[in-house]
């Protein structure tokens, strides 16, 4: 799998110094809100995984996980249209801080989705969490407080990213040949 990257654009040490800025910043800014803060990590499966794993490490406070799952695009397709929840919500969100956590922002539709979802569940504050974000209108205009890293508009694998469900493994963000795709 490692020879079907053409290019890394992110490598496995600047993924974990930005992870650990990300950790820290997160602390203080909850720190500052509430120091009682109960928060709830929401991580949406299956992208996020790996970067929840890493980030929840770096965050020293107390805090419940509750991953809930999207309907991924179909196939290979590399566009998502329109996201639907396909696990129930979380229970005991209300006054709770909801940090949802995602691999990547794109049209924006699966966060904008997830939070429209949890802001009925009257919780304490809702925020988003995503280590990437494509640098195009309708990711930007999505509201989240947390961004990794923003990158060029190419469809990206590794670190939790999938193509068709395989790289996820892959320790750096990286494009795929184009022969592969
Ligand atoms: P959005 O709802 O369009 O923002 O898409 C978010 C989801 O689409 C992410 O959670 C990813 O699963 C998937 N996705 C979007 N862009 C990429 C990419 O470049 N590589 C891999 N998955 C992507
Ligand atoms: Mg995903």
């Amino acid at each position: 799998v490692f020879a079907d990257v053409a290019k890394i654009l992110i490598s496995r040490e600047q993924i974990a110094e930005r992870i650990e800025q990300l950790g820290r910043q997160i602390k203080q800014d909850y720190d500052q809100l509430d120091p009682d803060a109960e928060i709830v990590l929401v991580p949406i499966l299956t992208g996020a995984v790996i970067f929840v794993a890493d980030l929840m490490r770096h965050l020293p406070i107390k805090l419940r996980m509750e991953m809930v799952a999207v309907s991924s695009y179909p196939g290979k397709a590399m566009t998502s249209r329109g996201a639907q929840l396909m696990t129930s919500m979380p229970k005991d969100l209300t006054g709770k801080h909801i940090l949802i956590v995602d691999d990547i922002l794109d049209s924006g539709s699966t966060i904008r989705m997830i939070r429209d979802t949890l802001s009925a569940l009257n919780p304490g504050s809702i925020r988003a969490c995503v280590l990437l974000r494509k640098q195009i209108g309708s990711a930007m205009q999505t509201p989240c407080e947390y961004v990794g890293f923003d990158i060029p508009d190419e469809f990206v694998v590794g670190y939790g990213l999938d193509y068709d469900n395989y790289y996820r493994n892959l320790p750096h963000i990286g494009v795929l040949k184009r022969e592969v795709l």
